[in-house]
């Protein structure tokens, strides 16, 4: 089979940047597994599956009938540095990677059927060519026999700092105190769920990315790769 990294981690820790760039140079296909729960979160509450206030369980019936719905399929985009989603044929307007559909997609993260029904997809991406992967349980779940695992982290403190000078930079307005809450709220949904929860497998290494920039990351995780 072909190699496979994975990049783990919580939001904002750096992954999509070390994960676009390895994928590049190495010329290997880039897993956002993210983005496959983020048009779940989306096409379900687009559906009417999630209650607006936010912590209600959620028909799991419907919303296996709905990921199964989907088709799904990543082209790379190197204007934007990220991947583009195609699902059922549409491409996907930016909106998805937004904090809301974040929140739409580590709700319906938490279910198992859910989690089932994307497993084939991401597994067989490894089987066309070398592979990163990016998100919460590439290297514990998705691929446990992978060739090297990483689990990107940085303080929560640090992740919403980033977060603001991104928004500042775009020219919107940013809230630090909200930002930070939300961080918080969706580490702990990703870390505490019963299946598949946020963390680093075994045999990754753990590497903490609060003060380091995307460039010192990214030789830090070429150079783990090679040895
Ligand atoms: O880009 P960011 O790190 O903010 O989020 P993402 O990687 O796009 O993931 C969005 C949400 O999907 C996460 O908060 C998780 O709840 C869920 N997710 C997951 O459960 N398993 C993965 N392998 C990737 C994402």
């Amino acid at each position: 089979r072909y190699p496979v990294i994975c990049i783990d981690g919580p939001s904002g820790a750096g992954k999509g940047t070390v994960t676009w760039r390895l994928a590049q140079t190495l010329g290997y296909q880039l897993l956002d597994s993210g983005a496959l729960y983020r048009i779940v979160g989306l096409k379900a509450f687009e559906a009417g599956l999630l209650n607006v206030d936010g912590e209600q369980s959620i028909d799991e019936t419907a919303l296996l009938a709905l990921t199964q719905s989907l088709q799904i399929v990543f082209e790379p985009n190197i204007d934007s540095g990220r991947v583009d989603i195609i699902v059922n044929g549409a491409k996907i307007g930016e909106q998805v990677r937004n904090e809301t559909v974040g929140g739409y997609a580590s709700r319906v993260a938490v279910y198992p059927k859910v989690r089932q029904a994307l497993l084939k997809l991401q597994q067989d991406m490894a089987s066309q060519s070398g592979l990163v992967a990016d998100g919460r349980d590439m290297g514990t779940v998705v691929f446990p026999d992978a060739d090297v695992k990483v689990y990107l982290t940085a303080s929560a403190k640090a992740r919403a700092e980033r977060r603001v000078a991104q928004l500042l930079q775009a020219g919107q307005a940013a809230d630090f105190e909200a930002i930070l809450a939300t961080i918080k709220a969706r580490d702990d949904r990703d870390e505490n769920r019963a299946t598949a929860p946020s963390k680093p497998a075994e045999d990754a290494l753990v590497l903490d990315s609060s003060n380091l920039d995307a460039d010192a990351v990214y030789e830090l995780v070429k150079k783990h790769c090679q040895d």
